[in-house]
């Protein structure tokens, strides 16, 4: 793997030291200072997202991000786990990829501890109706899932998940993204990184939630009729963010982008014919 272009040098040493090295062909990079967070604020959490996806913008074929990533995109989102408090993501993503623990190498979990993190981050789901098996893969690992719900979900699937999970009320009718944040900084799990799926990134984006986002542009066109990043409600204007690094292994690219403080807008003033 080789950096294209990095705007803000990373940390001498990243939260874990600078152990982490991957190396390849064209160059070496240190994925865990590439992606380091900053050092966390108490009760102030940071939010970062990781999808795969096609040049053509779509991040699952036939239901399944699977087939968009390769072995570096495997590394990036291993590294980026093991560098989260907490894994969040919807429960249709869940569903569809049929999701488990997080798997932390001995190795790794050490270093985890070392650093002041738990040895391996939980799973949290945010799900209206709780439609979870509670035999599925999910509920099988040594760290409890957290099941973030509404008071309005089913009281029957409640009660079938008790014992697999901690259930977690974030809303009254719906689960509110503040909400969630909430409560897992309660728990002090303050890094949050955000799988997705799409529903979910569109609601913490536009509520301003989203402090960065990972992006791994595999080279390849998915066609139409495949869903996207974001799915939901048009939103009334673009969210502006700002690289921060950009990868490369084998022409998949990965990006960081972090959110801009200000999101002023002077593309109306000299838009050309095309409207860009
Ligand atoms: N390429 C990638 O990196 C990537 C990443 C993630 C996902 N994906 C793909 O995305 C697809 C899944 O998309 P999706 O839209 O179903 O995913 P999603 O956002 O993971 O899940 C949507 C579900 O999350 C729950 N949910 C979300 N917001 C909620 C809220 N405010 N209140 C209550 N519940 C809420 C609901 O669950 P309930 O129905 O249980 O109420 C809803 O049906 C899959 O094909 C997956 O492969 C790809």
């Amino acid at each position: 793997m080789r950096v294209l272009l990095s705007t803000s040098a990373p940390a001498a040493t990243g939260a874990f030291g600078s152990t982490h090295t991957e190396a390849s062909g064209t160059g070496t990079v240190d994925l865990d200072a590439a992606y380091a967070l900053p050092e966390p604020v108490p009760g102030i959490p940071h939010v970062r997202s990781n999808f795969v996806t096609s040049v053509d913008g779509a991040i699952e074929i036939d239901g399944r991000s699977g087939g968009l990533g390769g072995p570096a995109d495997r590394l990036v989102f291993r590294t980026l786990r093991w560098l989260s408090d907490v894994v969040l993501v919807g429960a249709g993503t869940v569903r569809a990829e049929d999701y488990g623990p997080v798997p932390v190498p001995a190795e790794r979990q050490e270093r985890r501890v070392a650093a002041g993190l738990a040895a391996v981050p939980p799973v949290a789901v945010v799900s209206g109706r709780l439609d979870l098996d509670p035999q599925a893969r999910l509920f099988g690992g040594a760290v409890r899932p957290l099941l973030l719900t509404s008071e309005a979900a089913p009281a029957r699937a409640r009660r079938a998940l008790e014992p697999v999970a901690d259930i977690v009320i974030c809303g009254e009718r719906t689960v509110e993204p503040p909400a969630v944040l909430a409560a897992l900084a309660a728990r002090g799990l303050l890094r949050v990184l955000t799988e997705g799926g799409p529903s979910l990134h569109a609601q913490f984006a536009q509520a301003g939630l989203l402090d960065e986002a990972c992006v791994t542009l595999a080279p390849v066109l998915a066609g139409p009729g495949r869903l996207g990043m974001m799915t939901g409600p048009a939103w009334a204007a673009p969210l502006d963010l700002r690289l921060v690094h950009v990868l490369e292994e084998s022409d998949v690219l990965f990006l960081r982008l972090a959110r801009r403080p200000d999101s002023d807008s002077d593309s109306d003033s000299d838009s050309d014919s095309a409207g860009r």
